[in-house]
């Protein structure tokens, strides 16, 4: 199924998502859907060939793309990927803080620049990028939509780092929500399971951690970047109007069998290491 055979074709013509992270994974997924529909795209990371490679995708769809490189950890590099993107298309409409960091360690393990480092990259990035993107959100009374997890609110094991990160990811959105309804911009989560084909999952679920995801997970697959893309275009759309400071979660139903198997598989693994 292909969004456009769903909705408007011409849904986002003439505006804008501005997407961090936006080279791979389930933030490309987004930005692949947001094109599919007729927006101008702007996906930026620290990363400039994967975002060219990227790009090439997207104009594929017919989008027209900007590519910019930035760290979301610096604030001042943000504020110029954000004034490039308004130059070339106009203040942005949606903007997606999906730019994240992790990986699998104990806490007991972890030190501190590990924590630090994600914390920056996830919840410092996620505050640059809505802090700087303010006053174009202003003009278009646009979406913030942020990724969050499932460990915000139950601990995954040996993901403190994240965890800390996602749960203040979903902690400034509901402020910002609160402080920016007045201009009328929305600010909502998307927290994804685990999502096929990914860094992430890659990363985090390997061998008898996917087998328990999959086991806790009604639904019985893992999820799609396309998946969370339709998650981000509804939020986006003029049919979520009335949706601010929520969480949506998008994934197969894993959250309601919680993370206790996937945690003993995951400390059985590492006491093998
Ligand atoms: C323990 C680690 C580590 C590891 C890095 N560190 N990897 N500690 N285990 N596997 C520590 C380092 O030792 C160092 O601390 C500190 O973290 C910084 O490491 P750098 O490599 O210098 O950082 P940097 O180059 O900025 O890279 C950031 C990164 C990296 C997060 C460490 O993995 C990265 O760039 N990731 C981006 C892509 C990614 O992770 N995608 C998956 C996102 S999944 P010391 O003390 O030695 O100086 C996701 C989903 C969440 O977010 C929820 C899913 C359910």
């Amino acid at each position: 199924m292909k969004i456009a055979d769903v909705l408007a074709r011409d849904l986002f013509r003439g505006k804008t998502a501005f997407i961090t992270g936006g080279g791979s994974g389930i933030n490309l997924g987004i930005a692949r859907n947001f094109a599919a529909l007729g927006a101008n795209i702007t996906i930026c990371s620290r990363d400039l060939g994967k975002l060219d490679r990227a790009a090439v995708e997207l104009r594929a769809l017919g989008a027209q793309v900007l590519t910019v490189s930035a760290d979301v950890r610096d604030a001042k590099a943000v504020a110029a990927a954000l004034e490039t993107s308004q130059a070339q298309f106009g203040p942005a409409d949606v903007v997606i803080s999906g730019a994240a960091g992790n990986f699998i360690c104990e806490a007991e393990k972890l030190s501190p620049n590990g924590f630090k480092t994600v914390i920056d990259i996830d919840l410092l990035g996620s505050f640059n990028v809505s802090r700087c993107a303010l006053d174009q959100l202003k003009a278009t009374r646009g979406s913030l939509i942020f990724i969050s997890a499932g460990l915000a609110w139950l601990p995954y094991s040996h993901q403190t780092h994240a965890a800390a990160a996602k749960a203040g990811i979903d902690a400034l959105m509901k402020n910002l929500a609160l402080e920016w309804g007045r201009y009328g911009i929305r600010a909502n989560s998307i927290a994804p399971g685990y999502i096929g084909e990914t860094e992430g999952t890659d990363r985090l679920a390997q061998g008898p951690v996917l087998d328990a995801v999959l086991q806790t997970t009604p639904l019985a697959r893992l999820g799609t970047t396309d998946d969370i893309g339709h998650a981000a275009v509804f939020l986006a759309s003029p049919i979520a109007t009335f949706i601010t400071g929520s969480v949506v979660v998008v994934d197969g139903g894993h959250y309601l069998e919680g993370p206790a198997l996937l945690n003993a598989a995951q400390r059985k693994l590492s006491a093998q290491a």
